[in-house]
């Protein structure tokens, strides 16, 4: 259990896991924001990327990167160590530690798929009416189906099960493989075929489109021991050669436009399926170029699409622009229909993520009016807060400086609307009181100054946590609150602090006692015991 927290650990950086509810700004070898139980009045959640933590100065919580999905998300440290590790792509050894039982499943429901794939393929050839769909509809050509492995799985209720069963596979290799629906039969019925190839050129899972236009249009493998949607990007495979080559890669919304890019010779394009771009989406692009440019819709979603990759892309090193030109085209597929020559030309046209969306932002609000521009400076410092690197900062700030006719000191005096959170569930657990919340920053505090605080802390005899973690949080509290401090100065903060401590301490053992003293009215003894101890703590 250690072994796989520690691995996980190892592959999420914190700042990424917490990087996902809150804005984090870089400060020093820390990294900060605000809390996301929204008590601060100014950021006073700190991340360190060294230590693996966190720790919120208003809220007075803290830890690593499994008490902090605990905390944000409300659950129970098994299901936040499940979310971690699926994303994380660590296994959790549920079965009694047995590794080789998992791979065995792993290569099992592989081999099932290859099968599927194949027998997909095969119903393909055989039925008119889908090639018809996938070669005149979609104007794939041959070549595009076989890269692609396009198939049709038919429409009775089990014929894909059943031919797994003469194959000799049992219904939860099936299971495991994703292929099953909720009453054991196909899960995939009279859909075109299209299967999620990992970047080894394993079929992991599919996704499966409609041939008319029922609901739902696509329908995707769930995850399973194989398919992590916020890892797994579609055309990947097929398009790496091309990216490394060409040294950039094209963002697309759907897996259909991917294909048709391809066919249409722009190799580079890829799609995260099913889902909206992660992090580590970003970063496996990331190992192949620094030129990402995104294509996706220009509608509200897009953009803040757009806003979130802007955000990410900075501490990745990537360089992120925005093809826009579709000629009226409501996706790259539907452009290539038209001309597979505008798709071409498109990809060479992009523009810095930042330049698009400011140009958008500057189409939608008046730019006269005092309202207008307020708001535009809003999301413009937005915007600019995310970029890292300091000569494109101040180059857009200048940019938008000018653009409403104010100097950058104007700009940079607007106080930041707190960002938005982004996934942020209100945590349903009991909040703890305010004075509960002051008694444990107190603790902390105090510890932090016995542990760290040299001479200052020599005189203070509190319980020392034994958790490691633990132990890096108070450093970080003591390097923040304390690291500028003389000793003279820190000695005298530690005897303060230790004597309204110690006062609230006793208070509340004597909240304690009393409470307590109401329960045993009629044993005489013990009442008098009581009331001693609570005289006792109040003369000392
Ligand atoms: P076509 O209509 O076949 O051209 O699809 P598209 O690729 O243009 O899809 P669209 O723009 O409607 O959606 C983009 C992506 O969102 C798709 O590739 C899917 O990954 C996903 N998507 C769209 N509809 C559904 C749906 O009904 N269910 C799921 N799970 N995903 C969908
Ligand atoms: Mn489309």
């Amino acid at each position: 259990m250690e072994e796989t927290k520690e691995e996980i650990k190892a592959r999420l950086p914190v700042e990424d896991v917490v990087g996902d509810y809150i804005e984090l700004k870089r400060a020093g070898r820390s990294l900060k924001g605000r809390s996301p139980w929204g008590v601060d009045k100014t950021p006073s959640f700190m991340v360190s990327p060294e230590k693996g933590i966190w720790h919120d100065f208003s809220a007075n919580k803290g830890g690593d990167i499994f008490t902090f999905i605990m905390e944000v998300e409300g659950i129970s440290f098994r299901e936040a160590l499940e979310k971690l590790a699926a994303r994380a792509g660590v296994e959790l050894k549920k079965y009694g530690g047995d590794d080789k039982k998992i791979a065995q499943r792993k290569v099992r429901a592989r081999e099932a798929l290859e099968l599927s794939t194949k027998y997909y393929q095969f119903a393909l050839s055989k039925n008119q009416e889908v090639c018809k769909y996938v070669f005149y509809k979609r104007n794939m050509n041959k070549a595009t189906v076989k890269e692609f492995r396009i198939g049709y799985s038919p429409r009775s209720g089990r014929a894909l099960t059943k031919f797994l069963a003469t194959k000799n596979y049992r219904q939860a290799e099936l299971s495991d493989a994703g292929l099953l629906n909720q009453y054991g039969g196909d899960l995939f019925r009279g859909r075109m075929m299209v299967p999620f190839i990992d970047t080894n050129g394993v079929v992991i899972g599919f996704t499966a489109r409609v041939l008319d236009k029922s609901e739902p249009k696509y329908l995707n493998t769930p995850e399973t021991l194989l398919f992590n949607k916020s890892r797994f990007i579609f055309g990947l495979y097929q398009a790496k050669p091309a990216i490394r080559e060409k040294n950039y890669v094209v963002i697309v919304e759907g897996n259909m436009d991917v294909i048709s890019s391809h066919q249409a010779g722009v190799k580079t394009a890829v799609a995260t399926s099913g889902t909206a771009m992660t992090e580590q989406h970003l970063k496996i692009l990331s190992r192949l170029t620094s030129d990402v440019r995104l294509a996706y819709d220009g509608d509200e979603a897009g953009l803040r699409a757009t806003e979130r990759a802007i955000n990410m892309a900075g501490a990745l090193g990537i360089s992120l622009s925005v093809i826009s030109d579709y000629h009226g085209c409501k996706d790259p597929d539907e452009l290539i229909q038209k001309d597979a020559k505008l798709w071409q030309d498109a990809v060479e046209h992009y523009k810095p993520a930042v330049d698009f969306l400011l140009e958008r932002y500057e189409e939608k609000l008046n730019l006269n009016t005092a309202g207008g521009k307020k708001e535009y400076s809003d999301v413009a410092m937005r915007l600019i807060s995310y970029l890292t690197d300091p000569v494109e900062k101040k180059h857009y700030e200048q940019l938008v400086a000018k653009r409403l006719d104010v100097t950058v000191e104007d700009l940079k005096a607007k106080k930041l609307p707190s960002p938005r959170p982004k996934r942020f569930k209100q945590v349903k657990t009991e909040r703890p009181s305010a004075e509960q919340i002051a008694y444990n920053k107190m603790k902390d505090s105090l510890l932090s100054i016995q542990l760290f605080g040299g001479a200052a802390g020599a005189k203070l005899n509190y319980e020392i946590p034994s958790d490691e973690t633990k132990l890096d949080e108070l450093n970080m509290i003591f390097e923040t609150k304390y690291g500028k401090y003389d000793e003279r100065t820190l000695a005298k903060e530690a005897e303060e602090l230790s004597a309204r401590y110690d006062k609230i301490v006793k208070r509340m053992k004597v909240e304690e006692l009393t409470a307590e003293l109401a329960e045993v009215e009629d044993d005489e003894e013990k009442t008098n015991e009581i009331l001693r101890e609570i005289k006792q703590l109040q003369n000392v």
